[in-house]
């Protein structure tokens, strides 16, 4: 059977590794001789309990995480964790302070305002969400800093983190380009993911939660919103999201085989290049939303001329197998995601189309 594979851009669930996605199906009937698939058994068997703490170990050796962080798989998308995380680590009167540098940090401090005091420290709102801000202006006090390292609906990437007042904790939503390129997880208090662009199916959120933070947690949190059950219960409190867990341990293995997150990162670096070098050598046909400095490496923003030829621009793309090119539909656009799964054989056919695309209409 030959493969008819599309050059997916999908923003999310996005693209996942063919050999992850062989290895599941391989498995599927009958998993390491156990007569069933892992979605078939209980997460509290030997097996099951193996692959999920391999995938925590892998993703420690990866991420170089150390010994007082947890690592925890979640269930509720990120967005549960817009209301997790003041509910844990902003104590009763005191304030949070939050960078606003797109769709998604917008909506993590909505959630936080509902539930207390929440501060603004720096909005990119004036420039349409183009860059990330030059400036705080931070609380010395505040409970927590928290960002956005990819906001995956401007395209807009953070590649030195935001340095937050001695002692304010710094808590990140990582959730687009996580596991992208390798971070220096000790300058984190909490940091977190959805699965679903870089490293497995949705369905899972990943935390990774430096231990001091539990103690901030009131004693009366409903149990499934409280971290420290889920860190002391090691994700199995309750019934995971088991195939999600096994996905992402399958893609853990593919970034180890790969030659891990600096190889990754390298290869991620050469993929957007070159969309945006199409960008940059397009004559203006081609706008770029982000700024330069702040070009996320895994969603590439721009516009064409005008709304009519985009929408030409992603219909003559999907017949060309070119699939998931349309901007969010809050911003229009193009966005192209090139997440790590996306190969550069794809990229180099979305530039090729993209060039005859100018050719034709330009
Ligand atoms: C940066 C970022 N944060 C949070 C979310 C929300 O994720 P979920 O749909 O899993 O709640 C998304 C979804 O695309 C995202 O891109």
């Amino acid at each position: 059977m030959t493969l008819n594979r599309a050059h997916n851009f999908n923003a999310g669930p996005a693209a996942l590794p063919l050999e992850v996605l062989q290895r599941a199906q391989a498995e599927m009937l009958d998993y390491k001789g156990t007569g069933m698939s892992i979605i078939e058994m209980s997460h509290r068997s030997k097996e099951f309990e193996a692959m999920i703490n391999e995938t925590e170990a892998d993703m420690r050796e990866l991420l170089n995480i150390p010994a007082n962080y947890k690592v925890m798989f979640m269930q509720g998308g990120a967005s549960l964790q817009f209301s997790m995380i003041p509910m844990s680590f902003r104590p009763s009167g005191a304030s949070a302070d939050y960078i606003v540098t797109g769709t998604w940090s917008k909506k993590a401090v909505d959630e936080a305002k509902k539930l207390g005091n929440t501060r603004v420290a720096a909005s990119g709102k004036e420039t349409n969400f183009d860059r990330t801000p030059a400036s705080l202006e931070t609380d010395p006090n505040a409970a927590y800093l928290y960002y956005c390292s990819n906001e995956t609906i401007h395209g807009v990437e953070y590649f030195e983190e935001p340095t937050p007042p001695a002692g304010v904790p710094l808590i990140c939503d990582a959730s687009s380009d996580f596991m992208s390129r390798p971070l220096d997880i000790t300058k984190y208090a909490y940091l977190y993911a959805g699965a679903q662009k870089n490293v497995g199916p949705a369905g899972v959120v990943i935390g990774i939660l430096r231990e001091d933070l539990l103690e901030r947690a009131p004693a009366n949190l409903p149990v499934m919103l409280d971290y420290k059950t889920l860190a002391a219960e090691k994700s199995l409190y309750n019934t995971p999201p088991c195939f999600s867990i096994y996905m992402v341990g399958l893609v853990m293995k593919w970034l180890k085989n790969l030659g891990g997150l600096n190889a990754m990162q390298t290869r991620n670096q050469q993929k957007a290049g070159l969309v945006y070098n199409a960008i940059d050598q397009s004559g203006g046909f081609y706008k770029g939303h982000a700024q330069p400095a702040n070009r996320s490496l895994m969603n590439i923003t721009f516009r064409l001329p005008t709304e009519s030829l985009e929408d030409q621009f992603a219909s003559e793309a999907k017949k060309n197998n070119l699939i998931g090119l349309k901007g969010h539909r809050s911003v229009g656009g193009m966005r192209a995601s090139t997440y790590n799964a996306v190969e550069m054989e794809s990229v180099q056919a979305l530039v090729q189309f993209m060039q005859e695309f100018q050719r034709k209409n330009g």
